[in-house]
């Protein structure tokens, strides 16, 4: 038994959680995923599992995204980088609800499985249902030979390395550097995306490593504003376009470990009901960066603070209007707005992080969860 804590404190590298180490390891992680397959200096992306299927891939009429938890949040991300760079549309589905709808599935269609474990026996039987209907199924997993990653006819892996901590994060933001290769490599040959944007995006890609460092720096601060919110009982995330999927994650990341109800929503849509909810003792959490709709969003922080809500913004830095509307501001680095979900997510990780440490949870393995979901 000792000999076993004994080692896994050398795993934990000297942080006091999986979690928070694997937090860290986002830069290198982001890194690793990347490496060998983005070459800006040749303009050129280089995937196999793309490059060996691009004619199957190019002529899908659609993309459907099968995914479960924070998986589909990587999903719902990359339908808006697939529709807004490569002009295929997208649907995203819950692999759970999709395997038991009778879907129309055709052999033009695309089925993409996004699983971390590659292990999920939704996103498994999702991939068996849309083989069966002749549709082309594309795997993006981290763990190496894992059911999924056998059972698709071609993918790309993450290289997250192992992850431990229940709850998935770097894992989320790997999937999403997965994906966005992907999508872009589309874009490049489908010819949506302008030469020289390509080559702008592909350099913007290899700063964000060093972004999400930066973004690290934050954590004292973020520790601060876990203080001040730890014994709240709800709390509400918003975001719009590429930021929705990033709130939904930042809510289900707090739900998972600290135990606390939260909800995502996209920030629109918080006056068809979550408005309602907002007094003083409702924290909300706004993604508030510049390049996506930042005054919409900013006239529903006003809104928010109207009804004495709590804001809790991330801003890009030097930000100044939402500065004086917000209760505390969280600054990342700017970056184009297809690409910000990447560094969005590392405040709302570490803030549900500290929540729950604070509150005594069991960070690494939360009541009720499992890492690997390989029942129904
Ligand atoms: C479980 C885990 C989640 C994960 C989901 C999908 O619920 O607790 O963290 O997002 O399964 O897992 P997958 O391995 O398919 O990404």
């Amino acid at each position: 038994q000792e000999l076993k804590l004994n080692i896994e404190e050398i795993e934990k590298g000297g942080f006091d959680h999986f979690m928070l180490k694997e937090i860290y390891e986002q830069p290198r992680a982001i890194k690793d995923t990347f490496r060998g397959r983005l070459r800006p200096n040749e303009g050129i992306i280089k995937m196999a599992g793309v490059d060996q299927n691009l004619e199957r891939l190019l002529n899908a009429n659609r993309i459907i995204i099968a995914a479960c938890g924070t998986s589909w949040h990587a999903g719902l991300v990359a339908e808006y980088i697939f529709e807004d760079l490569a002009r295929i549309p997208v649907e995203v589905e819950y692999a759970s609800e999709f395997r038991y709808r009778n879907p129309v599935i055709t052999d033009k269609d695309v089925l993409i499985a996004i699983s971390q474990s590659g292990e999920t026996a939704d996103t498994l039987a999702a991939i068996k249902l849309a083989k069966e209907r002749g549709a082309f199924v594309f795997g993006v997993c981290n763990v190496v030979g894992s059911s999924i990653a056998r059972e698709t006819h071609a993918g790309a892996y993450t290289h997250a390395g192992p992850e431990i901590g229940v709850a998935s994060t770097k894992a989320f933001t790997t999937q999403i550097t997965v994906l966005t290769l992907l999508a872009l490599k589309l874009a490049q040959e489908k010819g949506t995306y302008s030469k020289s944007r390509f080559r702008e995006i592909l350099t913007e890609i290899e700063g964000i490593p060093h972004k999400v460092e930066k973004v690290l720096e934050s954590n004292p601060l973020i520790e601060i504003i876990a203080a001040a919110y730890k014994d709240a009982s709800n709390f509400l995330y918003l975001g719009r376009g590429y930021n929705f999927p990033v709130a939904l994650e930042g809510a289900l990341k707090l739900k998972e470990i600290s135990y606390i109800h939260a909800e995502g929503y996209p920030a629109a849509e918080m006056k068809h009901g979550p408005i309602a909810l907002i007094d003083e003792h409702m924290p909300v959490v706004v993604i508030a960066t510049k390049k996506g709709h930042y005054e919409k969003v900013v006239s529903n922080i006003q809104e928010i603070k109207s009804r004495k809500g709590k804001i809790i913004a991330v801003v890009t830095e030097g930000d100044v209007q939402v500065r004086e509307l917000a209760d505390h501001v969280i600054e990342v680095p700017e970056c184009s707005e297809s690409l910000s979900p990447l560094l969005t997510t590392i405040p709302l990780q570490l803030l549900s992080y500290h929540i729950a440490v604070m509150r005594g949870c069991n960070v690494d393995q939360p009541r009720n969860l499992a890492k690997s979901v390989t029942v129904e």
